[in-house]
């Protein structure tokens, strides 16, 4: 591609001679203005690679010229060499700290100017090379960033689904702990990216129950002392698992899967943290997780009416939960129903998609064991 230059001057014949001699080598497309609104216009919606500026022009002089064409897209970089003939160094100085690249003598002996056209000419040519190759690795990097994103996030789903349908019947558990979360941490006012992570994070809450031996996670009916106490390991072994990641998502993971069974007042476990001790995201987690095992049928429960759950946060904020948590979750209840009878629409749907086809599949071959709650 040739090396594109804009020509500005109100003087036809100067454009004339700036154009014969830049186009010379054939390395060159010129494109000439007599006006510097116009030619500032055209920039606007073209790049140039190389600016010939005249000083002295109506309705616009070279230096205002150079400023406002240092403001559009991708002309920061553009060389801009301004003609000047019998300007002062005052003027010279304004057009430098306006942008200017380089001067050009209106009178120049023809060789001098052929030789600083053709160093003009290399540097625009130099810096479109440099600019092409910057975009092009900004975008791959971009777009391998984001293909990295994606895996991360499949990985992560596709992990909770294996837990999921393991302990439970369909993933539906899975997709709705994360939209109640995702309320949650919208609500107590967390960054959009952490709302965001907490969202794709909160599935891996029970991961450590792959570690659980199926006669006693399978088990029907009440689980003895003992047993209970075996399926707690769940949250230690869950952050065992996801722990020391370098992956920051895999982190929240792990917080979660360890904090989610600690309680406000201290009393849970495995850990017995208090308060802000325990994570954001697993206090985030904790009502969410909590909420949707009350209102869900189990092999060995009827589901609890939406009413009588909202009762049961209500009654255990400051005890159970952190009431910061109950008091968003409550704060957006009608979404709250939504989900719960299964209406709520689905703004991650590219992430949740491939969920939605495994649960489709799950429930064409028929429901798994049932289990109790932990
Ligand atoms: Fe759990």
């Amino acid at each position: 591609m040739l090396t594109q230059a804009l020509l500005v001057d109100d003087s036809r014949s100067v454009l004339k001679f700036l154009q014969r001699h830049i186009e010379a080598e054939g390395l060159v497309e010129a494109t000439t203005f007599l006006d510097p609104l116009e030619a500032l216009a055209c920039a606007r919606d073209r790049v140039f690679d190389l600016v010939l500026v005249d000083y002295e022009m109506p309705h616009m002089d070279g230096i205002s010229f150079i400023r406002a064409f240092r403001t559009l897209p991708g002309g920061a970089d553009t060389p801009i060499a301004m003609i000047t003939s019998w300007q002062t160094d005052d003027v010279k100085m304004e057009a430098l700290q306006a942008g200017a690249t380089d001067f050009l003598p209106k009178q120049a002996k023809s060789l001098e100017m052929k030789v600083r056209l053709r160093n003009l000419v290399r540097l625009g040519a130099a810096v479109r090379k440099q600019n092409d190759r910057a975009a092009d690795l900004a975008s791959a990097v971009a777009a391998a960033t984001e293909k990295l994103g994606e895996r991360e996030e499949e990985i992560i789903l596709r992990l909770a689904l294996a837990v999921e349908f393991r302990d439970n019947d369909t993933g539906e558990h899975t997709l709705r702990v994360a939209r109640y979360s995702r309320i949650i941490a919208e609500q107590l006012g967390l960054p959009a990216r952490l709302c965001r992570d907490i969202y794709l994070a909160a599935p891996l809450h029970d991961v450590g129950k792959v570690a659980i031996s199926d006669n006693i996670l399978l088990k029907p009916g009440k689980l003895t002392d003992e047993e209970m106490a075996v399926i707690r390991t769940h949250a230690t072994i869950g952050k065992k698992i996801l722990a020391d990641s370098t992956c920051e998502l895999i982190q929240l993971g792990a917080q979660i899967a360890a904090g989610h069974h600690e309680r406000w007042d201290g009393a849970g476990y495995p850990s017995g943290l208090k308060g802000d001790e325990i994570p954001i995201a697993a206090r985030v987690v904790a009502v969410a997780d909590v909420f949707d095992a009350l209102t869900t049928r189990r092999p060995y429960k009827e589901p609890m009416p939406l009413d009588m759950a909202r009762n049961y946060l209500v009654e255990n904020r400051g005890r159970q939960f952190d009431p910061a948590c109950v008091e968003a979750f409550l704060s957006r209840w009608d979404e709250v129903v939504g989900i719960a009878s299964g209406q709520q629409a689905t703004p991650y749907q590219k992430i949740e998609a491939p969920l939605a086809a495994n649960i489709e599949k799950a429930e064409e071959s028929g429901p798994v064991e049932a289990v109790p709650a932990s």
